[in-house]
């Protein structure tokens, strides 16, 4: 494990408290409450989502940094649903095929480092008519701002462990092959070299 992502876990979780306390909370509650059955999550980090599940039979939690992962088990008293926690990469994750109802992934998709094969895993893993929930950093990026988040992100993805600022989840989510049900983007109050966020709900 590298210092970079010793210090990056132990500064996540205070970092977003704010965030968590607020909007960012909020939607992850409305993307989650009613997220039903058999459930994958993918990049779980520290474990943001636990307290958000409320309907789900079962949610796996993968995540394969050992340093975020470590933090997931003072989390686990929040749940209300069973949870499970494994170490699995995104593109190389080891369920079966269409073992999972929904799959999750909030703020990862700027971070695996090939959202292509990450996107392929996650179809494969998920059952006809299963749904990505996706809450992401970045959406289609035009004019000024985009600009100046192009020239600073060989910068950032250093500082945030491969965070990329200009990648387009909704596009990577379509190239895939899911149908996207909701989208919306929108602007928060976070820190204008984050922003645009979206929010979607898409099918295999
Ligand atoms: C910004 S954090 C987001 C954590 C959490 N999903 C959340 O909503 O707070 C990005 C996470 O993606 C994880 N990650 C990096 N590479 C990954 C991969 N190949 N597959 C899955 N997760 C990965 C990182 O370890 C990190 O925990």
């Amino acid at each position: 494990m590298s210092i970079g992502q010793r210090i990056f876990a132990s500064v996540y979780d205070p970092m977003n408290r704010a965030g968590e306390a607020g909007w960012v909370g909020r939607r992850r509650t409305g993307l989650l409450a009613d997220v039903e059955g058999v459930v994958l999550e993918i990049g779980a980090g520290t474990g943001a989502n636990i307290a958000h599940y409320r309907a789900a039979e079962r949610v796996v939690l993968t995540e394969p940094c050992a340093a975020m992962r470590a933090r997931i088990a003072a989390k686990l008293p929040l749940a209300t649903v069973p949870i499970e926690v494994t170490s699995a990469p995104a593109d190389a994750l080891e369920f079966a095929d269409d073992s999972f109802d929904a799959v999750v992934a909030t703020l990862v998709l700027c971070t695996v480092p090939d959202v292509a094969s990450a996107l392929a895993e996650v179809r494969r893993v998920l059952r006809p008519g299963g749904e990505l929930r996706f809450l992401e950093h970045g959406a289609e990026h035009h004019g000024r701002r985009a600009a100046w988040q192009r020239r600073i992100e060989p910068v950032w993805r250093r500082v945030g462990q491969g965070c990329r600022l200009t990648r387009n989840p909704r596009a990577g989510v379509e190239a895939a092959g899911f149908e996207i049900r909701r989208y919306e983007v929108f602007d928060p109050k976070a820190p204008a070299i984050l922003r645009p966020f979206c929010e979607g709900v898409a099918v295999k």
